[in-house]
Order: structure tokens, then sequence, then C-alpha cells
């Protein structure tokens, strides 16, 4: 199936690794110029590497180290960008993940954190694109965000809440710009195969007295799937949502969760 987006400028937002490195991938080898980013500046040339090689080595892919929960940082990011690659086309907001914990868990330091971390850097991020993909009349905004958009997931007391906000931002700024072309969906990955699958199992397990292999067992057979999530399963969708073919989506959330979350 052809996506239409060939030749489109993307950025992804924490792409040195997990979800963000799958999502970056399968957009170049849709055809897209790429701009990875990542805190971890160590893990950006190997992930530079994969993500030219996803494009068959024929693409133009900028790396650039960076703190998304720091404003001017994004600001000075996507200005790079924008010389090196032109204006951005295609956003996949994604940012690590706020540390799991109980309400009581829940100092004042890690709620501004997470906020700043989950929900002003996907603020901040669309702010930064939303004026050239205007004067272009095309743009795809996808926030890579969490089945706890619809159901609350225990024990992440910060990210449940703080994603709901995400939620808030996309329902409200699909009609404002829809008349430019543009497009904002949410998706909720359930648990997915990478560091932060087995950062959150070993806070589990650690609460059980288990292992973090037994937990992520657990956590396998409470996902009718029967198996965590793949990210290039998350990856394939943000893809979908970026194409030309989802022109008309726009507003909605999509979980990629073998079916574990019970709500409608
Ligand atoms: N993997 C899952 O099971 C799962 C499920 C639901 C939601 N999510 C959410 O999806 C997002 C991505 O998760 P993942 O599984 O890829 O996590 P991951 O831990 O595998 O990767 C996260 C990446 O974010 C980078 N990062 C962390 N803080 C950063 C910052 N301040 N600025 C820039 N980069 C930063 C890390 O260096 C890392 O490369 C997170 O918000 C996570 O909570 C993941």
């Amino acid at each position: 199936m052809d996506l239409g987006i060939s030749g489109k400028v993307a950025l992804v937002g924490a792409s040195g690794g997990g979800l963000g490195l799958a999502t970056a991938q399968r957009l170049a080898r849709e055809g897209c110029n790429v701009a990875i980013c990542d805190i971890n500046a160590d893990a950006l040339p190997a992930a530079r590497e994969a993500v030219l090689e996803a494009g068959g080595g024929k693409l133009r892919v900028f790396a650039y180290p960076v703190d998304l929960s720091d404003a001017s940082a994004i600001t000075e990011m996507v200005t790079a960008i924008q010389k090196d690659l032109g204006s951005i086309d295609i956003l996949v907001t994604n940012a690590g993940g706020p540390p799991p914990g109980t309400f009581d868990d829940a100092t004042d330091e890690k709620w501004l954190r997470g906020y700043a971390l989950t929900f002003m850097s996907t603020v901040r991020l669309i702010r930064s694109v939303l004026p050239e993909m205007k004067t272009k009349g095309w743009g795809r905004i996808i926030n890579l965000a969490s089945r706890a958009l619809l159901e609350p997931i225990p024990n992440l007391m910060i990210s449940n809440a703080v994603r709901l906000a995400m939620s808030g931002i996309a329902k409200t700024l699909a009609p404002e710009i829809a008349s430019s072309g543009i497009t904002i969906n949410n998706i909720g990955p359930g648990p997915t195969s990478t560091d932060r699958a087995i950062e959150l199992a070993g806070a589990r397990a650690k609460k059980k007295g288990i292992s973090v292999e037994e937990e992520l067992e657990l956590t396998a057979k409470q996902i009718p799937h029967g198996r965590l999530g793949r990210p290039e399963e998350l990856a394939a969708t943000a893809a979908f949502f970026a194409s030309e073919l989802a022109g008309h989506i726009t507003g909605t959330t999509l979980l990629v969760d073998g079916g574990e979350t019970k709500a409608l």
C-alpha cells in the first residue's frame, strides 16, 4: 500500500530507542526524510544508522541531542531541522514516560517533571511545527501516548493523569486545524517490548517480590493476544496516521494493545 508520504519530512520525538526509533524507521521505509532526537546522545549514532538503513540509505536522516522537557532546546532543535531538512510535515510527539508510582509516591517535583516531559513537550513540539504546516496546507501530528487514555493503569499515577491532558489537546485542536489540511491523532500502546516495558515490569515485580521475567509473563497473560506488543506494530499504526490515506481521520485515539483495554 502506498502511504503517499515519500519525500515528506518527519520529526519523531525520543527516537534514540524504543517506540520512537521503530516509528522513525517505519517512516524512513515509507520514503520520509527523518529527524530523530533523544536526550541520550550516545544512542543517536546507532539509531541514525538504523533509520538510514530502513530507508535503503537513500534518505536524509539527521540526529539531534535534546532534552524534550526544555522549551528552548525544542525551539533550537526545530530551527536546526528546518535548516537541515526543510519544514516538518509529520510530527510524532513522544518522550520518555513519567516515573511509576502511586499517589503517595508522587511528589510535587515528580508531578512537575512528568508534566514538563509528557505534556509540555507535546504542546511545544506542536506549536513549533504548526505555522509551517498551516502555510503548506498539509500536516500530520501523531501523539504517542498510552492505553491509559481510555483506562487508568495501576501504579502509573502521573502518567495516567498527564496523558489525559494530551487527549484533551488533540480533540480540541483537531477542529481548529482541520481546514488547514492538518490532522492530529493519538496512539495508545499497551505493554510493548521496549526498555520502558521492562522498567515498569521491574517496578511492579519489586512490589510483588517476584522477578522481572515472572512479571513480564504475568503481563503477557493479561493481554488477549498472550504477548506484549512489538514496536514495529505501533510504528505501522503511526505511519498509517501519517499517511495521505488517513486524511479524514482526526481527533481520535487508537489503541495498539492486543485487546487488553476493556473500556468501550
Ligand atoms: N513500551 C510500552 O510498553 C509503553 C506502553 C504505553 C506507553 N508507553 C509510552 O510510550 C513512550 C515511549 O516509550 P518507549 O517504550 O519507547 O520507552 P523507552 O524507554 O524504550 O524509550 C524512551 C526514549 O525516550 C528518551 N528520553 C527520555 N527522556 C527524554 C527527554 N527528556 N528528552 C528526550 N528524550 C528522552 C530515552 O532516552 C529513550 O530513548 C513513553 O511515553 C512511554 O511511557 C510505552
